[in-house]
Parts: C-alpha cells; structure tokens; sequence
C-alpha cells in the first residue's frame, strides 16, 4: 500500500461532487461559457486539461473567445517575472468583462497565486477576481466556482500545508493523440533561483497502479505520444511504499502494447541512474529524445545553485546515454547570469555546449525570484545578462544548424502534429528523437505515424517529403 497521507480523501471528493450539483442546477440551460488561459509549462497545461475536464462535467461549453464567457480563469506561472506580468496584464484586461455583466465569474489559479504576496495583490487590486488559489487546490475549483455563483465572500487562498494528489479528475484532453500522463507533483530541490518547490510543494508520486491504467486507456484509446510528467521524474516514487523507481515504471509501460512514443518531463541530473537510462534504452515505447537541463557548465554555479552534480558528472551522463541510446538526441534548459556568474563561469557553459551539442537549448535570462535565496544573493548587470545571452544563442544556433544539416537525404519516421500555421499545404511533425519536421502534403495525416525524406534543413527545423 502506498502512503494514503499523499491523497485527497474520498469524502472532500465527494463534497466536490456536491458542489458540482450544485453549480450544474443554477448554470442548466443557460448556455454558459468558460474560457481558460494557461501559462507556463506542461504541468499547467495538464492542469488546464484537468480543469476544462471539470468545467465541461458541471456544464461549461469551453470557448477560446474570452469576449463570450461567463466564466473566466487564468492558470499562471511564476518561473520567471515576465510571466507574472503577463498573468497581471491578462487579470487586468479581464476587469471591463465583469463592469459589463456583473454575474461573469472570474478565477485565478496555479503558481503565481500560490505566493502570499502575489495572492494579497490579486484581492486588494484587483476587485472583480471572485477567487484564487494555489497549485494543489485545483480539485476544489466547483466549491470556489459554486460560491462566487451564489455571490458568496471572495475567496484567496494559497496552496495546502500539506498538498495532496486528487485522483480521478476528468481530464478533458486537448489532443487526440499526444498526452500528458501527471507522475508525481511538487519538487524536493530546492535550487536556489527556483519558485517551484515553494508554490508547488514537496514531491508525491501518484500510485504505479494508477499511472499505468492512464497509460493503458490512452494507448487503448490510439493516443501516440505520451508525456510522462513531473518537476524531477527521475526521483519518482521515492515516497512511495516499496519505492518504485522510475526504471520499474518504464519497465511497466514497456509492456503495453500499442503504437506510441514515451517522453520523460523533466530529468534531474542529480538522479539520472544506469538503472533509468537501462530501462530507456531497452523499452519498446521511449523516443530517442532527452531532456537534460543543465542550467550551468561552472561547477561554482551548479553549487551555488545546489544543483548537486558537476561539469563532469553531466558529461558521463551524456556519454552513457550517447553509448547506450543509438541516434539519441538532446536539448537542455541554461539560466545565463545568475548571481556571481563570472565571465569565466560563462565561458565553462559555452564549452559543455560545444562538446555536447545539443539539438537545441531553451535558454533564460536569470530572474529574481523573491522568497529564493539567490535573490538575495550579489546580481550580475542586466546588460552583461543579455550580452552572455546572445553569445550563446548566437553559439548554439550554429551547431544547431550543423546537427540538422547531417539530417538531409535520410527517410525518417515522424509524428504528424497539423497544419503549420504559416502554410495551407505544409504540414508540422515530430520525429522521434523530437525534432521538428515541415514537409508538403494534399493529406491530413495528423496524428498519425509516417515516413519523410529530409531534403533541407536550417536551424529550427527540418523540411522534407512525405513517402
Ligand atoms: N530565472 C530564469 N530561469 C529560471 N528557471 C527556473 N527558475 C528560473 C529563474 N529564476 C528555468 C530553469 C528551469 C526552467 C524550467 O526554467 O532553467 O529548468
Ligand atoms: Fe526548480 Fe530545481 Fe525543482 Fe526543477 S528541480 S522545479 S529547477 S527546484
């Protein structure tokens, strides 16, 4: 059995359901719309899927024109400031919907409203916000949505002392074919420039059982590309009875049957075993694409960051996964210019980006995080920031270019993800080591599996014909 402190009891569900009763009874015939922005990373975009789930099950018809809804939310990050001012700016202009039509209910949730200081903003400055609450207390969304329905008290709270998972909400998913599978929530880390663990708390992994019965129907069910989802999947199942590992998991789904790929989101270096690259490497579903994110190549810096491995104990792990996973492709997350981030520090990041090529990296301006400790910590310039920025991105397009371009003349299999949106003819894919592939087609194959001879490549994609 596994640890029932990790779950929501089945009684607060039940009471959800109640209020779910309730909310369908006064919004019946009505027609009412509900209209949800999310930003940030896949596990907002699973919690939208899980909210827009919840909203359809009391009656919502989802809309994506946020002029025609009778509902509002706004699922927010706090990873870095830009994006708290984009979840403000998003809240404000929301503000003329409710001076229009008073019964319009408007939410806020996910990481920005987890922190006290920003929840205190959201119900001082903005008035017409009915609600908002932090990461884990999504499963109550109907009781929040049933109050402000009923005209009850606003209502601001952050996340639970203590968060729980809440199995067996309805997830309305986006896709027909590409899923994000939820493994375990919150983050045990602690790196110094990180909001995560403070918003999203400490990790819980969802029951093995559980996840492989999601993978299951979703393979049942045709889906092709599934994302196994957490802030570090590789310490998965640590809190667990019996200590599952991620390894166990991916020797789980390996047994399914089913013509679909497996992505991990995200892997901590700290916790990349052989055990874990083994069970990748021989499962019949895992893509040959790794997400590895390095954040520094200074081994002062992954230190002051806490990240827990060194320059070298990265590159082994490369060199394992290189070895062991044939054609494996990689990319990576970089922070330039946190603190003390000296000019040799920088140039350490450029090397590991050079030896280990990566077919692509997301790279991020350091952003103070207030409540983390390297906000306290001595600041590096904003224009040495974006001046180390550029260079790398300068660095890194270039080798990018050079990967792609070994990729022209060869026939690879790719997942069809739609229409491009610049292009009527032109159709985007995936290939499975997750590169993008452009390629013309008179056929819709969406969400199918094909085959594309690569004839031309640049820096961001590959562009091919269907075979
Ligand atoms: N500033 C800039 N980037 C950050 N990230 C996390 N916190 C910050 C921050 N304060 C980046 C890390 C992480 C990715 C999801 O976001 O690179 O891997
Ligand atoms: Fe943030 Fe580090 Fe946790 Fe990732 S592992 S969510 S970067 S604290």
């Amino acid at each position: 059995m596994n640890n029932i402190n990790s779950f929501v009891s089945g009684e607060e569900l039940l009471l959800q359901e109640r209020y779910k009763n309730d909310i369908r009874k006064k919004i019946q015939g009505r027609g009412y719309k509900a209209f949800v922005f999310t930003l940030g990373c896949q596990q907002n975009e699973a919690d939208s899927e899980r909210i827009r789930g919840m909203l359809k099950e009391v009656g919502y018809t989802i809309t994506e024109k946020e002029e025609e809804a009778d509902f509002l939310l706004v699922n927010t990050c706090a990873i870095r400031e830009h994006a708290e001012r984009r979840a403000l700016s998003i809240i404000g202009r929301f503000k003329h919907y409710k001076a229009k039509n008073p019964d319009i209910v408007i939410g806020v949730c996910g990481c920005m409203t987890a922190q006290q200081h920003r929840s205190e903003q959201i119900k001082h400055s903005y008035h017409y916000v009915d609600f908002a609450f932090g990461t884990s207390l999504l499963y109550r969304l109907p009781e929040f949505i049933n109050s402000a329905l009923e005209k009850g008290k606003r209502r601001f709270l952050l996340d639970s002392e203590k968060p729980q998972i809440a199995e067996g909400l309805k997830i309305a998913r986006e896709s027909s074919y590409k899923a994000w599978v939820s493994i375990m929530y919150g983050c045990n880390n602690f790196c110094t420039y990180c909001i995560v663990p403070y918003v999203r708390g400490r990790e819980r992994s969802r029951n093995m059982c559980d996840i492989l019965a999601e993978v299951r129907d979703l393979a049942g069910r045709g889906y092709r590309d599934i994302t196994l989802l957490g802030q570090n999947v590789n310490s998965y199942g640590k809190d667990l009875e019996g200590k599952p590992t991620i390894a166990d998991l991916l020797n789980e789904i390996s047994k399914i049957d089913g013509d679909f790929m497996i992505h991990l989101m995200t892997s901590h270096p700290k916790d990349a075993s052989s055990e874990m690259i083994d069970a990748l490497a021989n499962n019949t579903h895992a893509t040959k694409h790794f997400h590895l994110p390095l954040q520094s190549g200074s081994d002062k810096i992954l230190k002051s960051m806490n990240r827990h491995y060194d320059k070298a104990r990265y590159l082994s792990i490369v060199d394992e996964l290189k070895s062991k996973i044939k054609d494996v492709t990689f990319t990576t997350d970089i922070i330039v210019g946190f603190p003390g981030e000296t000019e040799e520090d920088f140039e350490e990041t450029l090397d590991i980006i050079k030896r280990v090529r990566f077919d692509s990296i997301f790279s991020f301006i350091y952003s103070p995080r207030k409540g983390t400790p390297a906000y306290d910590m001595e600041q590096v310039p904003e224009e040495v920031k974006h001046a180390r920025y550029d260079r790398l991105c300068e660095i890194q397009n270039e080798i990018a270019n050079e990967i792609n371009q070994t990729y022209v003349g060869k026939t690879i299999r790719v997942l069809v993800d739609g229409k491009s949106k610049n292009n009527e003819n032109v159709y985007t894919s995936r290939t499975e080591g997750n590169k993008i592939v452009h390629f013309e087609s008179d056929l819709d194959d969406t969400g199918t599996f094909i085959n594309v001879k690569i004839t031309r490549a640049d820096t961001f994609a590959l562009y091919g014909e269907k075979i």
